[in-house]
């Protein structure tokens, strides 16, 4: 696997511009010695600790299992009560700040600022790969490919999620003439067409069992979203690999970057995403690079995995 930071990614994406990305959406900065940060992270490590031996001691018996239903449940909730408004970085509030690291900086900060992040590595990505067809798996409230779609409005965006509220939310967007400005002006680059995120097309599916013909797309991502299909984790990455005809871009929690250590309890404690990278030849997929030189939540290290479909054999 090769593991690079991120000026060897060739992407081209500097840390000065990552940081201008995201901390619009942090609400308080630490030095990593700081005591109130280190004495946050330690009260959130012992609830974290005790449900983690909670779930060792009781194994799949232990409440709030991540089966299907929970997993459908949780996100119906947050995506019926989404406010797009969350994305404006001139708002000055950042929303469910938890605690996130990146090199020597700490922060309580928004998820949000990571979404804008991922947004600029995956514009990035797609400058290289010029898919024709990109399918988003797990895709939510739609924000990730409506925004590339204003970036790239001559490729054909798909999105497949779980629950009803994930693909209202973004329909209902979808009814507006223009991508709201402060959207707009969450994009990382310029968009080149305002507009374009009307054509996205969001289907609500399973990722187990995915609607499309083989090799029908031309790239296929996922964003934190196998994270939440542990349950179903090898049919999910089986189809999308059938799905996928030249790439896969999955950024995701892999087990290899989470072996030991709080983000390994979290992550179990969570019933989270368990995969490997090195899981990935099994189902056709060469990974190519492996990124996480980016901001990472301080419970949850999450992965930029890039790999090539092999070609089927007949
Ligand atoms: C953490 S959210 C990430 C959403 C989006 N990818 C983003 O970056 O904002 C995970 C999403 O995966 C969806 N999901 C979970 N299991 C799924 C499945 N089996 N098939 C399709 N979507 C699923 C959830 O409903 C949720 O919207």
């Amino acid at each position: 696997m090769n593991h690079v930071s991120l000026a060897e990614s060739g992407l081209g994406v500097g840390s000065e511009e990552v940081l201008t990305l995201f901390e619009p959406f942090a609400e308080r900065r630490f030095a990593p010695t700081d005591p109130d940060w280190i004495r946050e992270l330690a009260r959130r490590e012992r609830k974290i600790r005790r449900r983690y031996w909670r779930r060792r001691l009781l194994g799949r018996l232990s409440a709030g299992q991540r089966s299907h239903d929970v997993v459908r449940a949780e996100y119906s909730k947050a995506w019926a009560g989404i406010d797009f408004a969350e994305y404006d970085p001139a708002r000055g509030v950042a929303p469910r700040p938890s605690p996130w690291q990146w090199r020597d900086r700490c922060w309580f900060a928004s998820d949000v600022g990571a979404t804008r992040v991922r947004q600029l590595l995956l514009i990035r990505l797609l400058e290289k790969l010029s898919p024709r067809h990109v399918l988003e798996v797990g895709c939510g409230n739609g924000v990730n490919l409506m925004l590339l779609a204003g970036r790239f409005p001559e490729i054909s965006f798909t999105g497949v999620e779980l629950t009803r509220e994930g693909v209202r939310a973004a329909t209902e967007l979808q009814r507006l003439g223009e991508l709201p400005k402060p959207m707009q002006a969450f994009a990382p680059l310029p968009l080149r067409d305002v507009g374009a995120f009307r054509r996205v097309r969001f289907v609500q599916g399973n990722a187990a069992r995915l609607p499309f013909a083989d090799a029908g797309v031309d790239l296929v991502v996922t964003i934190l979203a196998l994270e939440q299909m542990e349950r179903v984790r090898s049919e999910a990455l089986a189809e999308i690999a059938r799905v996928a005809r030249h790439h896969t871009l999955m950024i995701e929690p892999f087990r290899e970057l989470n072996e030991r250590g709080p983000t390994r309890r979290y992550i179990v404690a969570r019933d989270y995403f368990q995969g490997r990278i090195a899981d990935l030849p099994r189902y056709g997929l060469d990974p190519q690079w492996v990124l996480d030189d980016f901001p990472q939540e301080s419970y949850l290290h999450a992965g930029l995995v890039l790999s090539a479909r092999r070609p089927a054999r007949r």
